[in-house]
């Protein structure tokens, strides 16, 4: 489908009436919209059909000039699908390279076609219907996500692995639970999606250039034809809106953001060093020139697309910001940044999907990781408040000392002997170890939310349920 640049200077065919001459060459190509915007050729045909069958119902046009307009813009659907289609710069853009070829194909029926509508509001319609269609797909792909990790989490409800602040070993956690603060996560996004589908869905179809029309249209009509909840309300805003874009944009920023945590997430597990997780080959790559390598590619890409999801966002943001209402022509940038952002989208949630599906997780390295770090330091301390009485900023102190002796020796709480835990305190007892190991101690965190596996099962029944 090879763009068709001949530079002949006869003035635009569509609305060069009032043109002697055609466009410069620079002219053209800065206005040429029709290299990208193809891509909405689906639903301009289906918005055309539902306003040209709309205006034959109304008696706007007879039945049988719908009648060869239906008919060609379905022969110029296959055109487009079998890649028979030969688009023209010279027409600027979907819209109008598909009304010039249905004049070629029904002749002068296809000039009624355009009756009591602007291409303001076919564009504002055909670009809603492909975003409208983006976010199902998203939410569809993030469902996806979520099963993932959540039968992963059903998998590894019990296996603990260190919980981290600061990148530093806090407290043992369950490897379940980790998975389902994304959970969480990815499902926060997929709400914001499921509201993003609310808000857009009314039609702009028949807010005309911006001030409505004359003909006795039916909006209602071609609402539902569409598939959308009901029109917009105002011709002005319609067709100068594009809150459904950056809605979507600053969804697929904030999934993004969830995306490149998890990556980096997953490029810190698979190092040697930490060694919590092995990538399946499918999803990983090797080196070069270095044998032994493994390399974590994907992950990375991932974190990388969201920057390039962040550029979107503000890009449009930056292109809207300054428009005076209702349509200017600084608003045919927005579909670049939509198509580039959907894309790097949908191959991050795929690629994330795919990687915590097959990834295999080392519970014994996790585990021996839990207990170093003097990571049930906590436990020690809330032991002696509830066994010794101290009030819990003394357990605090006591703990310290506990963790500098043992830190001195080279040793874990747990290998401390008893003698030295009673010089520091002498209400502890030999039962204090049973809270020392790390099952013990997320095992004990049964607090709504907690790490425990029995919470952590509830959780996972909770969102299966929701699913
Ligand atoms: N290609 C244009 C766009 O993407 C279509 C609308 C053109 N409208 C106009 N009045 N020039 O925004």
């Amino acid at each position: 489908m090879a763009d068709d640049t001949t530079d002949t200077k006869s003035s635009n065919q569509m609305w060069g009436g009032r043109f002697a001459s055609g466009p410069d060459a620079i002219m053209e190509e800065i206005n040429a919209s029709i290299g990208f915007d193809k891509k909405l050729f689906a639903q301009d045909i289906r918005g055309s059909i539902a306003h040209a069958t709309m205006l034959a119902h109304q008696g706007i046009i007879s039945t049988d000039d719908k009648d060869k307009i239906v008919h060609g813009l379905n022969t110029i659907l296959s055109e487009i699908e079998s890649g028979n289609f030969e688009f023209s710069r010279q027409l600027e853009d979907i819209h109008m390279n598909i009304e010039a070829r249905l004049a070629t194909l029904i002749g002068p029926a296809a000039g009624r076609l355009h009756t009591a509508r602007s291409r303001n509001d076919q564009v504002a319609l055909d670009f809603r219907l492909w975003v409208k269609e983006e976010l199902q797909k998203t939410e569809q792909m993030l469902t996806g996500l979520i099963a993932a990790f959540l039968d992963r989490a059903e998998e590894h409800a019990e296996s603990v692995m260190p919980g981290f602040t600061h990148l530093q070993t806090a407290q043992p956690v369950t490897f379940g639970h980790h998975c389902m603060a994304y959970v969480e996560m990815f499902g926060r996004d997929r709400a914001r999606v499921r509201h993003a589908i609310e808000h857009l869905d009314e039609s702009p179809i028949g807010a005309a250039a911006l001030a409505g029309t004359g003909y006795p249209i039916d909006r209602h009509m071609t609402a539902k034809a569409l598939g959308f909840r009901e029109p917009t309300r105002n011709s002005i805003d319609t067709v100068s809106d594009r809150d459904f874009a950056i809605e979507f944009l600053s969804i697929a920023a904030i999934a993004g953001m969830h995306l490149s945590r998890l990556a980096e997430e997953i490029v810190i597990w698979s190092t040697p060093q930490f060694g919590f997780v092995r990538l399946s080959d499918a999803f990983s790559t090797g080196s070069s020139i270095m044998p032994q390598k493994k390399n974590p590619d994907a992950a990375e890409l991932v974190r990388a697309k969201t920057g390039r999801i962040n550029g979107s966002l503000v890009a449009l943001l930056t292109i809207m910001k300054g428009l005076p209402l209702a349509y200017s022509k600084d608003m045919q940038e927005d579909k670049e940044q939509v198509f580039d952002a959907a894309e790097s989208l949908e191959l991050a949630i795929a690629a994330m999907t795919g990687m915590v599906r097959d990834m295999t997780v080392n519970t014994a390295r996790m585990k021996a990781a839990a207990g170093s770090g003097y990571s049930t330091a906590t436990d020690l301390a809330d032991w002696l408040v509830r066994e010794a009485g101290l009030p819990f900023r003394d357990a605090h102190h006591v703990t310290g000392r506990a963790v500098a002796l043992a830190e001195s020796k080279g040793c874990d709480l747990a290998e401390l002997p008893l003698s030295d835990l009673q010089a520091i305190h002498a209400d502890i007892t030999d039962k204090v170890y049973d809270v020392l190991t790390v099952e013990a101690s997320v095992a004990s965190r049964e607090s709504f939310g907690g790490t425990a596996p029995s919470e952590v099962r509830r959780q996972i029944a909770f969102w299966r349920a929701r699913n």
